[in-house]
């Protein structure tokens, strides 16, 4: 079973968080925590973190993250970064849950408008099943093609609201 959460830097499920980061998103391009955090100080703090884990004989284990910067230089949206999922539990839904959590969070009780990535060109699709859309044109990040995906708030459907019934 998955358990989806947020976490803090104090969370012991951290340490797994930025070891997945580095394994799937950083050592690829070259990075590892100790330089992202130098050449970006403080974002670590400014970060909402989102896991998912797994149980293990060994406690729980991180096999999914994302990261939501809620302040951004685009008014009232969000931008989600740093997604990544185990490679070897990738294809089982576990992405698409983190992205829900993430929007719950973000249009729930953080207020966001909207939220956007910059999505590797390979994992678009990925975005555009969750009802994600393409925008701008593609632009190159860390040597790897990006395209910019964005989602607005989805508007409240006044249909839903109850009719008291007294
Ligand atoms: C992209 C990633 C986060 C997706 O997570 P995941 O758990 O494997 O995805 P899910 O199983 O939730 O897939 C949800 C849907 O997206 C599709 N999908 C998943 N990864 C995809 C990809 N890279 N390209 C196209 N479609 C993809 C799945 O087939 C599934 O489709 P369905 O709705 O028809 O069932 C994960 O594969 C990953 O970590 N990739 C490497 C790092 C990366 O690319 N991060 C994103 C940077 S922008």
């Amino acid at each position: 079973m998955i358990t989806y959460k947020q976490i803090t830097k104090d969370d012991p499920l951290y340490p797994g968080e930025c070891r997945l980061r580095e394994r799937v998103l950083l050592t690829p391009i070259g990075y590892d925590m100790d330089r992202f955090v130098s050449e970006y100080p403080g974002f670590e703090d400014k970060f909402e973190h989102f896991v998912a884990t797994t149980k293990t004989p060994g406690g729980d284990r991180v096999v999914g993250c994302a990261l939501l910067l809620t302040d951004t230089d685009r008014s009232g949206y969000g931008k989600l970064m740093q997604m990544a999922v185990d490679p070897q539990r990738q294809g089982e839904g576990i992405g698409r849950r983190l992205v829900i959590e993430v929007e719950s969070a973000a249009f729930g009780d953080m207020g966001l408008e909207g939220i956007y990535c910059h999505a590797q060109t390979s994992a678009i699709s990925f975005y555009e099943r969750l009802g994600w859309s393409a925008e701008g044109d593609e632009f190159d990040e860390a040597g790897i093609p990006h395209r910019k995906m964005v989602i607005a708030r989805p508007p409240v459907d006044a249909g839903e609201t109850p009719i008291p019934s007294w």
